[in-house]
């Protein structure tokens, strides 16, 4: 089964992927990726890149920026988005929870839509405050747990078929209070809502984070 799993969904789910948020980023998730990663700087990770919906919209001033992501079939269009963009880019195959840099590498670590869908979300922000620098910031934007109790509720009972659906997506995920635990210093977090998707996604975190 996860034969079968890997070699159609996954490949389908990357190819798919684009015209599956198509909707959503037109109604606003573009604006909100927009909007996180205006405040990127310095040198940038981003964890978990897909396939490259938030390549050009990173600040020009940048003085490096590296993607990293571990599904050969989303790298492949990845690696073809970086190509067209002919932007200089570093592309790296490798998981959230076991990234091979040096500490305090990065000024700037983002994610989006990436911490509801990695195995071990403790490790991937353990490895997170690894490679950053001590003043340096984590920039998300993720779907997580609502607060609505009922939704909540929802989510609980949706999450297995959703995580189907969702190639290995957890819609239940309190992902604010994981990072908080993780032992980050939140900064502002807004709560916007994911626009054109079903109820048990809607909910959103869109925040930083630093080093205490
Ligand atoms: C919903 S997609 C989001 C893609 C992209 N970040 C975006 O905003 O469009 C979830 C991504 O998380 C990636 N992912 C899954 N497991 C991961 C892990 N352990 N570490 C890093 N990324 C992972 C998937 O391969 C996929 O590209």
């Amino acid at each position: 089964m996860g034969k079968i799993y890997d070699a159609t969904w996954g490949r389908a789910f990357s190819a798919l992927y684009d015209r599956c948020f198509k909707a959503s980023e037109e109604a606003g998730l573009r604006e909100m990726r927009r909007d996180l990663v205006a405040g990127a700087q310095g040198s940038v990770l981003e964890l978990g890149a897909g396939t490259g919906l938030n390549l050009d919209l990173y600040p020009e001033s940048l003085t490096g920026l590296t993607l990293t992501e571990p599904d050969p079939h989303m790298i492949k269009q990845l690696r073809k988005r970086v190509a067209e963009e002919g932007r200089a880019v570093e592309v790296i195959e490798a998981p959230a929870e076991s990234l091979p840099f040096a500490d305090d590498s990065f000024d700037t670590v983002a994610l989006t839509l990436v911490l509801c869908t990695v195995p071990d979300p403790a490790a991937a922000l353990q490895e997170i405050k690894r490679v950053l620098k001590p003043d340096g910031r984590f920039l998300f934007l993720e779907h997580v747990r609502s607060p609505d109790p009922s939704l909540a509720k929802w989510q609980d009972r949706l999450e297995k078929p959703w995580r189907f659906l969702g190639d290995g997506c957890h819609c239940n995920r309190d992902t604010v209070a994981t990072i908080s635990a993780a032992g980050f210093e939140l900064g502002d977090v807004e709560r916007p809502e994911f626009p054109k998707v079903i109820p048990i996604v809607k909910p959103m975190a869109k925040g930083s984070a630093s080093l205490p």
